[in-house]
């Protein structure tokens, strides 16, 4: 494989779509061919990103939904900044020392899950141009029923793993990446962890060809 750079790497997907298992499956394939790479979640483990699992967790002092949905987009773009941005653990800082960056979920979650109308759409739109696309975004794309059934064993729920909320991110995730202009893998994630891997391993062998 002939990567000679750190990429930042992004799963996208409804949750349940396997973005996690495809992460570990990744970094596990990247210290098998000697290269470095760090999985690096959103929300990140910076301070805001822990108050948003919080919030996530369903413990919040919101009283307005449709203000709530607005203040979560201005939480996960500032979750967002530090997660891109800081010195400590920051993708780019990586990236410059050659290591790959590995993230479950970045913008595309803040456009899919982070509003209800066009004019929540387009201020989340603003509230995140700033950001640079990622080197790659692979979209897990799953029908929403088999999603929600892989999670049934999960120890505890989000507030957004609901059937009616989960169907309308999907179809966002599906507009969103129908014009999307920069580098995508999308997958079928009906299909088995092993084969999911091999096709994004298959990707990145010819990624410098
Ligand atoms: P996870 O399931 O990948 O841990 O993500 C946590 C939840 O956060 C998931 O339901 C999607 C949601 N989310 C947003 O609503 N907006 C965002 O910008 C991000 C990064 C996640």
């Amino acid at each position: 494989m002939k990567i000679h750079k750190g990429l930042f790497i992004v799963f996208e997907g409804v949750d349940g779509a396997g973005s996690s298992t495809q992460a570990q499956m990744l970094q596990d394939y990247f210290t098998k061919v000697g290269q470095k790479s760090v999985i690096s979640p959103e929300p990140s483990s910076g301070p805001i990103g822990k108050l948003l699992r919080t919030f996530l967790g369903g413990k919040n002092d919101f009283d307005d939904q449709d203000l709530y949905d607005q203040q979560m987009a201005y939480l996960f773009a500032a979750d967002r900044h530090y997660h891109l941005y800081n010195n400590l653990d920051g993708v780019y800082d990586l990236n410059a020392k050659n290591i790959h960056v590995i993230s479950t979920r970045y913008y595309f979650s803040s456009l899919a899950y982070n509003g209800k109308t066009k004019k929540d759409y387009d201020f989340v739109s603003i509230l995140n141009q700033k950001f640079p696309p990622p080197d790659l975004v692979i979209y897990l794309d799953i029908p929403v029923k088999l999603a929600l059934e892989r999670m049934e064993n999960r120890p505890s729920k989000e507030i957004y793993e609901t059937q009616e909320k989960l169907l309308k991110v999907r179809e966002r995730f599906s507009e969103i990446f129908a014009n999307y202009p920069h580098k995508i893998l999308k997958i079928d994630a009906k299909e088995n962890q092993n084969t999911i891997h091999q096709t994004i391993v298959n990707y990145l062998e010819t990624w410098n060809k």
